[in-house]
């Protein structure tokens, strides 16, 4: 039986508290530009509009849950209380784009009770940069079991525009960005960006995703969206015992597309971090064991074209120990990979006769570098939680102290990766991994809901098109990078793994297809350059420098990668426009480091560096698109070197597909 629960207001001049309250609240952001605004309509339904000044941004839309139990059912609802509160505080990130967070925003808690007695909570947070609003149902007499079918919030969007979105998707992020009218949007994954008809950015997401079903957007009509949460297989949405609490629905929203990206929204709406010691956790950067499985060159299985052998690991030892990379990552070490897709597939435990784990750690350990675990699992996570505590005993105990997780492949059961069995899965392999001092990189994650700020040994994820695409399929297109950073990236870090050097593939020898996507057309849509500029745009606290290492070698470019810092101090987005082009700063001590891109179009932008200080002079390694550079020529790389100050204007010129690096380092 499906039970609509809606939330209602009776405010019929007999409650004298809730008539007080009236059947319209509002709430400010500290800066008074946004205006959320909480009401009852005339059939008792509790909605939201929300303004930008003047301004309408979001219309009338709708709140509320269904259910299965009628005892969950929500009529007559009364408003019993609201509470108000202003936070202004500063916190510090462990890693981060910034390390310190300003966290301000006004608060109301809204108490509602229905005529059965069910007592509910409507939260709502409002910033200067957005807001987040979310439901309790709180632990109450009478409450058992809670089973949601559907959740109703709407986000009726007051003017059309234009949208940046991948399709809605239980299982996968790993699609390509579509750049269409809001209302030609028939259903998204999140975060999904928008951009008004009259200017106005927003990104649409959810903070703290914890113990709850995905969310995904369903296009209800015209500019209006409804929440479409993930299914358990039973069709039920979300299971809880007791009381529930909802993540945030959350809204970015900014004048200017910079504005989003430097939005601390998501990870604001997270708790606190609740490690006690975070020392151990540290940003890196890596390479690894892992494209020539991508590009058909080597193989994950044993075999002639095996890529994870004790020789191999050790060049690739080798050659971060020369290159200031911290850290090396192996795939396809551990047997099992010949069962891919098969239930039980993987043994964690087991290394391949041809790769000597304890003299992998010992030839680490004596050259001074870290060591990535690699746990894919297939998807099937029943199996894997069966073995995680000896899995990551075997890491712990043998100094590794960052894994790489895998979910390719179906879930098993029917359950999608979206869902909330595997939203708990993926917050219980993070909560384990920190009791085994690991951080994680997970791939076909969970999507990024800002929860690093609690666990910050969740430190990156992919969870979107990412670099393996370009071995296999026809490649992302320019305009991919210049998406990612105002669409996923504004939930968190991206393990994009960028860093292709042999761009063309000249070096591809003897190669296999493996993968049902690859037409024979594959390929890399950057320059050189772009590559580079890469490292610093798709922000990650564990960086890669995917390419095979034998393509590294002798390329001065790559001296940008070796002085890149793992992590920053301090991030300004210098230009920016969705799908057209991105510049963004980070700060590490005296030092900046600056990554332009572009899409398809050839542009120069003018940087201005008064963010140096005003009384030094630094020397400026710029990493540009050759004369002669294009996406036919992607190679072609000019490197130079200039003294700047805070002064001092650049046109960095890039060319279509391309980018630019710059290194700007104070001069003692
Ligand atoms: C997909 C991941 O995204 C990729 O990085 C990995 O190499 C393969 N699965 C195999 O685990
Ligand atoms: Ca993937």
């Amino acid at each position: 039986m499906r039970v609509r629960v809606v939330f209602l207001a009776l405010c019929a001049g007999l409650m004298s508290l809730s008539c007080s309250l009236d059947n319209r609240v509002e709430v400010k952001s500290p800066n008074g530009e946004l205006k959320y605004e909480l009401h009852v309509n005339d059939q008792g339904q509790l909605s939201y509009e929300l303004s930008v000044g003047q301004a309408k941004l979001i219309n009338e839309s709708k709140l509320g849950l269904e259910a299965t139990q009628s005892r969950l059912s929500i009529e007559k609802v009364k408003i019993v209380d609201k509470k108000t509160v202003e936070v202004d505080e500063v916190w510090n990130a462990v890693w981060g784009q910034n390390k310190k967070i300003k966290n301000n925003y006004n608060q109301l808690v809204l108490d509602l009770i229905t005529s059965k007695g069910l007592q509910l909570q409507l939260q709502v947070k409002v910033y200067d940069d957005g807001l987040g609003f979310r439901y309790k149902i709180p632990e109450q007499t009478g409450i058992d079991s809670i089973f949601i079918t559907d959740e109703k919030t709407e986000f009726n969007l007051a003017q059309n525009g234009t949208a940046w979105s991948i399709p809605a998707n239980f299982d996968s992020y790993e699609m390509l960005y579509q750049t269409t009218k809001i209302d030609e949007v028939k259903g998204a994954n999140t975060p999904v960006t928008f951009k008004t008809n009259d200017g106005v950015y927003l990104s649409i997401h959810e903070a703290n995703l914890t113990d709850y079903a995905g969310m995904t957007l369903q296009n209800t009509g015209g500019t209006n969206f409804e929440a479409n949460l993930v299914p358990w297989p039973d069709g039920v949405k979300v299971k809880a015992k007791g009381s529930l609490l909802t993540p945030w629905r959350t809204i970015t929203i900014s004048k200017n597309a910079a504005g989003l990206v430097e939005s601390n929204l998501i990870q604001n709406l997270n708790d606190p971090c609740v490690l006690e010691d975070t020392d151990w956790i540290e940003p890196m950067k890596y390479i690894g064991i892992w494209w020539g499985m991508h590009l058909g060159v080597e193989t994950w299985t044993m075999g002639p074209k095996h890529g994870a052998t004790t020789e191999n690991m050790k060049a690739y030892i080798d050659f971060a120990a020369d290159h200031n990379v911290h850290a090396v990552l192996a795939e396809g070490w551990n047997t099992g990979w010949e069962n891919w897709g098969k239930a039980r597939a993987f043994d964690q435990q087991t290394p391949y006769a041809d790769f000597d784990f304890d003299e992998v750690v010992r030839y680490a350990n004596a050259k001074g570098v870290e060591l990535i675990g690699h746990h894919e699992t297939g998807g099937d996570y029943i199996y894997y939680e069966e073995c995680m505590d000896k899995a990551f005993s075997m890491l712990r105990d043998n100094g590794i102290r960052v894994l790489k997780t895998g979910y390719a492949g179906p879930m098993p059961n029917g359950h999608y990766h979206h869902g909330q069995k595997m939203v708990q899965h993926y917050r219980k392999v993070v909560e384990k991994a920190a009791r085994y001092n690991l951080m994680i990189d997970a791939h076909e994650p969970i999507k990024a809901t800002g929860i690093s700020r609690t666990y910050p040994n969740m430190m990156t994820r992919e969870g979107a098109r990412g670099m393996e695409w370009n071995g296999w399929s026809e490649g992302n297109p320019p305009e991919h990078y210049v998406i990612l950073p105002f669409t996923r990236c504004l939930g968190g870090p991206i393990d994009y793994t960028p860093g292709t050097f042999d761009i063309l593939y000249k070096n591809r020898k003897e190669y296999t297809k493996w993968n049902s996507n690859d037409k024979g057309n594959s390929r890399v849509n950057t320059t050189l350059a772009k590559q580079l500029a890469l490292w610093v745009c798709l922000y990650s606290p564990l960086q890669m420098a995917s390419d095979l290492i034998s393509n590294y070698e002798g390329q001065p470019a790559f001296e940008f990668f070796e002085n890149l810092p793992a992590d920053f101090e301090e991030t300004k987005v210098l230009a920016a426009e969705i799908g057209e082009y991105y510049a963004v700063a980070r700060r590490k001590d005296e030092n900046w480091y600056i990554g332009s891109i572009t899409d398809e179009h050839a542009r120069d932008l003018k940087i201005d560096l008064s963010f140096l200080k005003g009384d030094k002079t630094y020397v400026a390694k710029i990493y540009a698109d050759g004369e002669k550079a294009s996406l036919e020529n992607p190679t072609d790389i000019n490197i130079t070197e200039l003294e700047v100050t805070s002064n001092t204007e650049l046109t960095v010129k890039m060319v279509a597909g391309g980018g630019q690096a710059i290194e700007i380092v104070l001069k003692h």
